[in-house]
């Protein structure tokens, strides 16, 4: 596990970026922490490191948005509105999964549950320390 405190936004973004640069198909990154923590931040980061140019935002009426146009396709799940057993397993989400993409899922917590299989789950924590400064806690990366 590697600790890191982000500053700013930006730096969190940089991150994010990193990692966009080193993934490798089937990696997927489960996001957790609070509202307002950082994970779609962190997102906009992965998008353009994997050389998306849409601008990422959070699906609010579906589960998923999906982004092509770069590297590896990109799935971004919310998880928030899923709150019981039967909807996550009514969910479809193993449709999210796949070998040649990268998912990317808030409130991933929720389905820590679930088999992943031959996935590379990586397991991300974000806290609010301050305004401005967010503890990321995660898995490396090697990136
Ligand atoms: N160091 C930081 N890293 C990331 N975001 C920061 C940081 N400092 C301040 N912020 C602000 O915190 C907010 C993070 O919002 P973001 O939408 O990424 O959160 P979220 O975790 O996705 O929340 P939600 O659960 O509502 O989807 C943004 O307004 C961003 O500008
Ligand atoms: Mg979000």
């Amino acid at each position: 596990m590697v600790t890191l405190i982000s500053h700013s936004p930006a730096e969190t973004e940089s991150l994010g970026e990193r990692w966009g640069r080193a993934a490798q198909g089937g990696l997927v990154i489960g996001l957790s922490g609070e509202l307002g923590a950082g994970k779609t931040q962190l997102v906009r980061g992965l998008g353009r490191g994997l050389g998306i140019a849409a601008r990422i935002h959070s699906p609010t009426f579906t589960l998923v948005n999906e982004y092509g146009g770069g590297r590896l396709r990109l799935f971004h799940l919310d998880l928030y509105r899923l709150e019981t057993a039967d909807q996550i397993n009514g969910a479809g989400l193993e449709e999210f999964l796949q070998p040649d993409g990268v998912t990317v899922i808030e409130w991933a917590e929720r389905i820590y549950d679930l088999r992943f299989g031959i996935y590379d789950l990586k397991k991300v924590q974000i806290e609010i320390v301050s305004e401005l400064e967010r503890q990321i806690v995660y898995d490396d990366f090697g990136a």
